[in-house]
């Protein structure tokens, strides 16, 4: 047992609030989980100590979604829109995520590997103790598979990985019908998820993606193999996604900036958390907000994640995503990292993470500052001094 003393823990505790302990301890049982959470002074005995010395410590950051494992990148069509042309245009033309399929499947394992451990890297020295990581730049079965691989094997960067297969994010060029397209997404999944490849299934529910229609036979699929679902949903219009969604009982909608009070309602009754990604909000220059008020009022749980991809949303920081949140959504900064751990972690349907209470996992960052408010306020920075994986240190 290793006891951790000394610091101002933000524990996230209750469904509301810092849960700020100004003198607080953690003791770490031996298999990385947390045993006891209190005042310094009250601390149990314990065989090890670390003194933390005032720091402040929150739970570890979860990114709960992004597309980090794709080849090339995109520079040129941030080039484009500047010039005028909009994200659906460019995906119109054949740019966009189709661009990168290309890019993706002309890269090897080794190569996928290479590129997508800078990038984890890089969030995971701003705290990131679990990571999402969807498929849906391959959208074929080998280079789905390949991508699927490539996210398990960063596991061993010391980050917890939960990976997403998102076929139905874009027609691939040698498909000229989507609905036959999605019936070949539909029957690579089971083998995949047989080689222990899948733990949720996502699709982009859009004009430039897929209907309602042809997500649910997604989600059909997904049910029947047991595979909770979660959706890109209403980022570029009303499209109903989130109700559907909501209906197969979806660990989240993503996006969510056309939402509606139907669909807001929708996920409120399902228990469905909101991911907000202001990254893409903010790169794409949108205008239409997400409406934070009404999923505030009905209750739904709002997570936020980087979105990192090569198109909509190239950032690798999840601390200016906090920022973010709250400058331009005007989420709370208390909003703002309950939405980057303990929601951002029931996004992917985890209950043993996300709160800095006892029976959780020891996932922890250990920060220069002195109220987690600061986390949020300012942008441009890291005052990441430590990161714990399982009670494992030495990580950031
Ligand atoms: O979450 N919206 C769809 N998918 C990604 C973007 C993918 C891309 O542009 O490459 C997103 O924003
Ligand atoms: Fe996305």
């Amino acid at each position: 047992m290793k006891l951790w003393r000394g610091g101002r823990l933000a524990t996230l505790a209750g469904e509301q609030g810092w849960g700020l302990i100004a003198d607080g301890a953690m003791l770490v049982d031996g298999d990385g989980m947390l045993q006891w959470v209190g005042q310094s002074a009250e601390a149990p005995v314990a065989d090890e100590v670390a003194e933390l010395h005032g720091a402040l410590v929150t739970p570890g950051l979860v990114d709960c979604h992004t597309h980090l494992v794709y080849g090339g990148n995109r520079a040129n069509e941030f080039e484009q829109r500047l010039h005028g042309q909009s994200y659906a245009e460019i995906a119109r033309a054949g740019g966009g995520i189709k661009s990168t399929v290309a890019a993706t499947r002309g890269a090897t394992e080794a190569e996928l590997l290479a590129s997508a451990t800078k990038r984890a890297l890089a969030l995971i020295a701003e705290g990131v103790t679990t990571l999402e990581v969807k498929s849906g730049y391959g959208l074929d079965a080998d280079t789905e598979a390949r991508m699927l691989r490539v996210a398990r094997r960063l596991a061993s960067l010391g980050v917890d990985v939960r990976t997403t297969y998102l076929a139905a994010h874009a027609l691939p060029p040698e498909f000229a019908d989507a609905d036959d397209y999605i019936a070949a997404a539909c029957q690579w999944l089971p083998a995949l998820h047989r080689e222990g490849l899948v733990d949720a299934v996502d699709a982009f529910c859009e004009h430039i993606a897929f209907s309602p229609a042809q997500v649910a036979r997604v989600f059909d699929t997904a049910q029947r193999l047991g595979l909770p679902v979660k959706l890109h949903a209403e980022q570029l219009s009303d499209q109903g996604g989130a109700r559907l969604a909501a209906s197969y009982r979806a660990l989240s909608c993503d996006h969510l900036e056309y939402l509606g009070p139907a669909g807001i309602q929708a996920m409120a009754e399902a228990g469905t958390v909101a991911v907000l990604l202001p990254g893409a909000f903010y790169a794409l220059r949108e205008t239409q907000l997400p409406p934070l008020e009404g999923l505030r009022e009905a209750g739904v749980p709002i997570a936020i994640a980087t979105d990192h991809n090569p198109g909509s949303s190239p950032t690798l920081s999840p601390l200016l995503m906090m920022n973010m949140a709250c400058v331009l959504f005007r989420m709370t900064p208390e909003e703002a990292l309950r939405g980057l751990t303990v929601n951002g972690a029931r996004a992917l349907g985890l209950r043993d993470r996300g709160q800095l209470v006892a029976g959780q996992r020891a996932d922890f960052c250990v920060w220069d500052g002195g109220h987690p408010r600061e986390l949020a306020a300012c942008f441009g920075h890291n005052p990441l001094v430590e990161r714990v994986l399982k009670g494992n240190q030495g990580e950031a």
